[in-house]
């Protein structure tokens, strides 16, 4: 009963943060002769404040006797809270004995709002997560799926490259560091071994029988389905991976291919590799460390209209973005060959290179990605291309390239993604590739798709 009278506690919370932000709102009018008459009310908005702040007070530690959450987070916001209540008290005597306004009472006011804010900020992580208010819009579950990245299904973990992805995206924020509903981690093998506040969840000798398991078979509304009403649900392949994952033992590092998947599991995989790594993704690699380039060179290739940047935080690698090169481009280009170590992504789309450019561009052996689309750019000069290992995607859309263009290019050991949309292949030149290299992906469609990175510089070519 006691634990239910608690979880009121987020809804009363909003009334004395409201009524003490009138109280104060009212304090600072009065100050102007015009709102004189409302100077009588505050003392009265002061009392219903601090009534239902106590009132919070008291259903917050309910709540807070539900240990699920961090214990450090929630005495900060405890105290804070419990501070505030007697700020507002401690104000409520000294202003009633006041004459008139005065200096210190504006300060005391200052003060007292800060307190609010605190309180609610702090209360406010605990329910939605620490970053709650944060100005980035891309939140934690999207940059963990444009991390995942599996090139081939059948070589992936299936616990580190696909359970470990479900559960950290639809578990972990009430099951891991920060929350442990019914004292339960799921982020990591020790946590979902150890099991929550009924024992284990994967019961290795029954696996059919493992908690885990049927709370997430039970139908979706009922009270100890997981995850719970209302909050983002499995999809019907994520079910089924993880039904197959714990049936067959919950092993933590057996690779998908030794467990012999049965059919309808391999289309649950193939599934979710769609969903969730495959497309437009960014490509995590490996990558050798790199020193950062001189700041003097940046800007020596800058003047020659290059856009450089680093490809992270956290790696020196580059990309150069060349729209705006002074034409012809060759000199522009042969001064990349100084970054050579460190360019990995090359836009040249619309930027006036030909055939004869790439023969430098053949030279810059890092590049991973590289755009040529909108150039007149032929069979002739692809050939150059062949020996860029590290080469994963090239985008040769509205290009003069052929049928055979392509198919050289195809000996590229790291070749992924072949885009090659309104150029000279017609439809059975298409199929044609797309069977005969089944690991590459070619987008060549008639229609042209617009990826929405592109629509920033796009150029038309007349
Ligand atoms: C919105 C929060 C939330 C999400 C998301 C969530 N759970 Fe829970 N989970 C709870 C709460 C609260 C409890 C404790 C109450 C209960 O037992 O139903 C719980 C309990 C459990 C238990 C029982 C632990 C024990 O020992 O009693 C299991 C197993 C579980 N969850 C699995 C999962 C799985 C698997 C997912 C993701 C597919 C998930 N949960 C997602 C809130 C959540």
């Amino acid at each position: 009963m006691l634990e239910f009278i608690g979880k009121f506690h987020p809804v009363i919370v909003h009334l004395p943060i409201g009524i003490f932000v009138l109280a104060i709102l009212f304090e600072f009018m009065v100050l102007s002769q015009r709102f004189q008459k409302l100077e009588s009310n505050i003392p009265f908005i002061l009392t219903v404040g601090i009534g239902f702040s106590i009132l919070s007070l008291v259903t917050g530690l309910l709540l807070s006797q539900d240990e699920s959450n961090k214990k450090t987070d929630v005495d900060l916001h405890k105290w804070i809270a419990i501070a505030t209540t007697f700020l507002f008290i401690f104000y409520q005597v000294w202003r009633n004995q006041l004459a008139e306004k005065t200096y210190a009472q504006v300060l005391a006011l200052i003060v007292l709002s800060t307190s609010i804010v605190l309180t609610g900020h702090f209360g406010g992580s605990l329910t939605h997560g620490k970053d709650f208010i944060s100005f980035s819009n891309i939140n934690k579950e999207e940059k963990l799926v444009k991390a995942l990245v599996i090139p081939d299904i059948n070589q992936a973990v299936l616990y580190k490259d696909i359970v470990q992805h479900t559960l950290s995206m639809k578990c972990v924020q009430c099951h891991g560091e920060e929350r442990q509903k019914g004292k339960l981690r799921l982020d990591d093998k020790n946590g979902i071994l150890a099991g929550g506040k009924n024992g284990i969840v994967i019961n290795l000798n029954q696996p059919e029988q493992s908690e885990l398991l049927k709370r997430l078979l039970l139908e979706d509304n009922d009270e100890y389905h997981m995850p719970p009403k209302n909050k983002k649900q499995l999809t019907g392949f994520e079910k089924t991976i993880l039904q197959w994952w714990i049936v067959s033992g919950a092993s933590f590092d057996s690779n998908i291919a030794s467990m012999q998947p049965d059919k309808k599991t391999k289309l649950a995989l193939a599934e979710f590799k769609k969903t969730y790594a495959s497309g437009e993704i960014e490509k995590v690699k490996q990558r050798k460390e790199v020193n950062e380039i001189p700041a003097s060179l940046k800007q020596d290739l800058e003047k020659d209209g290059w856009v450089i940047s680093a490809i992270s935080k956290k790696d020196n690698h580059i990309r150069a973005i060349g729209y705006n090169l002074e034409k012809p481009c060759d000199l522009a280009l042969k001064k990349l060959l100084s970054i050579k170590e460190q360019l990995v992504e090359l836009k040249l789309s619309s930027s006036g290179i030909t055939d004869k450019d790439l023969s430098i561009v053949k030279q810059l052996s890092n590049i991973e990605k590289l755009w040529l689309d909108e150039n007149e750019i032929t069979d002739q000069g692809i050939k150059d291309l062949v020996d860029l290992n590290n080469l994963f995607y090239i985008n040769l859309t509205f290009t003069a390239v052929s049928k055979i263009g392509i198919e050289q290019l195809m000996s590229n050991k790291a070749l992924e993604s072949v885009y090659v949309y309104q150029t000279g292949l017609n439809q059975s030149d298409f199929s044609a590739l797309k069977n005969k290299w089944k690991n590459i992906k070619i987008y060549g469609a008639d229609t042209m798709i617009k990826m929405p990175s592109d629509s920033l510089f796009q150029k038309r070519v007349k």
